[in-house]
C-alpha cells in the first residue's frame, strides 16, 4: 500500500474530487442516471488524503463506503452537485471532475407516482449546468483543474475540445469500448491531454491513476 511509504507532496494542499454518477428524479419512485461506479473519483480522493492533502469528496450514488478522514459531500442530482461545488470552491487548490454528471433533468418532476394509465409516456429533458465549465470559466490563477472525458469514438479530438472548451489544465479521456476501461472495472486505459500534449497511458489500476493525476497537477502547478 501506498500510504507508508508515501511523502506528503501535498501536505496544505486542497484538493476537491467529485465522483459517480447523478440521478435526476422523474417521479418519488424513479430516476435518470448512468452506469459510473464511482471508483475512479473515490481512488483519486484517496490517493489525495495519501499524499497529505485536506480531501474534498463531493459524491454521487453509489455502493461505495465513505473514505476516512476526508469531508464527504453526499449528493443526488446534477444541480445539488453544483451547489455543493460552486459553494466550496474558493480554497481548493486542484479540482477533479471524475463524475458522470447528467446532461439532462426531466424539466418537471411529478409529485406523485406516474401511474401507467397510456400506452406511452413522453418526458420533456433541460439541459443541467456544466460544472466543469464553469469551474473553468471562474478559475483563479493558483488552480489546477482536471476533467474527464467518456467516449466512444475520435477519443482525441472530441477530448481535446472538451479541454479547451471548458478552460481545463488537463483532462483524462477514455473509450468506453476499451477493454480494461470505463464504469465497473477496477483498471483504467486513458490518455492524459494538456495544453501541448497528447500522452496514451498504459493500463493501469484506478489507484495508480490517481496519483499519476495528481502528480502531473503538481507539475502543472509548478510550471504555472
Ligand atoms: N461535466 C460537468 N457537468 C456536466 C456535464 C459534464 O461538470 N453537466 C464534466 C464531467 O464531470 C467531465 C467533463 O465535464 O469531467 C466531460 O464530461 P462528458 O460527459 O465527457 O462531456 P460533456 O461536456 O457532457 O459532453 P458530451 O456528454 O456531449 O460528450
Ligand atoms: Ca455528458
Amino acid at each position: 500500500d501506498h500510504e507508508f511509504e508515501m511523502e506528503q507532496t501535498l501536505k496544505g494542499k486542497n484538493v476537491l474530487v467529485s465522483a459517480g454518477p447523478t440521478q435526476e428524479a422523474l417521479d418519488p419512485v424513479r430516476f435518470l442516471s448512468n452506469h459510473s461506479s464511482g471508483k475512479q473519483g473515490y481512488a483519486i480522493a484517496k490517493a489525495a488524503k495519501a499524499l497529505g492533502a485536506n480531501v474534498t469528496l463531493v459524491a454521487g450514488p453509489t455502493a461505495l463506503e465513505d473514505l476516512k478522514d476526508i469531508n464527504m459531500v453526499h449528493v443526488t442530482s446534477a444541480q445539488d452537485m453544483f451547489d455543493a461545488i460552486t459553494s466550496r470552491l474558493d480554497n481548493q487548490n486542484y479540482i477533479i471532475m471524475a463524475a458522470a454528471v447528467a446532461d439532462y433533468r426531466p424539466e418537471m418532476v411529478a409529485d406523485q407516482k406516474i401511474k401507467k394509465s397510456d400506452e406511452e409516456v413522453t418526458f420533456h429533458f433541460v439541459k443541467n449546468p456544466d460544472i466543469l465549465a464553469y469551474i473553468g470559466q471562474h478559475k483563479k490563477e493558483n488552480q489546477v483543474i482536471c476533467g474527464f472525458a467518456m467516449e466512444t469514438q475520435n477519443l482525441e479530438e472530441n477530448a481535446r475540445k472538451k479541454l479547451e472548451s471548458k478552460n481545463c489544465d488537463m483532462l483524462i479521456a477514455n473509450n468506453l469500448f476499451t477493454r480494461g476501461a470505463g464504469f465497473q472495472t477496477d483498471t483504467n486505459v486513458v490518455t492524459l491531454l494538456r495544453k501541448n500534449e497528447t500522452k496514451h497511458l498504459p493500463k493501469c489500476s484506478k489507484e495508480e491513476l490517481g496519483y499519476k493525476i495528481l502528480e502531473t497537477m503538481k507539475e502543472i502547478e509548478m510550471e504555472k
